[in-house]
């Protein structure tokens, strides 16, 4: 989007921090799904940024506003980064790798919105919640 005014520059900081808010907060914290992301520097280093706007975009894209997406450090799968954790309340968590933006995004609308869990790319799924 171009700034061509003072009113379009408000506008992109209005989107910004609304997707900033959803990133940290969720809508409501108590039992909301928890996106974690490998942001340690293999997992910066492997796409792990792109991945994590992917997921947020994705989120504003299908109105999703009860997942906090986390950024944490290394989550013990280096050779398969980026990696995504999913934790929903009541389920086992998932772990995910080589996540690109692509996989970012069906994690979105197939494993949050779909509660399908993408069998290609999960790395663990009984495990304890980190
Ligand atoms: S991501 Fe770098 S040590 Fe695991």
């Amino acid at each position: 989007m171009a700034i061509k005014s003072l009113e379009d520059l408000k506008k992109m900081r209005e989107a910004t921090l609304a997707k900033v808010q959803l990133r940290e907060a969720g809508q409501n914290v108590d039992g909301n799904i928890e996106v974690m992301i490998g942001l340690a520097t293999c997992g910066i280093a492997a796409g792990g940024r792109e991945a994590m706007q992917a997921i947020i975009d994705q989120l504003a894209q299908e109105n999703i506003t009860d997942v906090r997406v986390v950024r944490v450090g290394c989550l013990g799968y280096c050779h398969s980064e980026p990696t995504v954790q999913v934790n929903i309340p009541g389920e086992e968590p998932v772990l995910y790798g080589n996540v690109t933006e692509a996989v970012a995004r069906e994690i979105v609308t197939k494993h949050i919105k779909g509660k399908e869990t993408l069998n290609d790319n999960v790395l663990m799924q009984t495990f304890t919640k980190a």
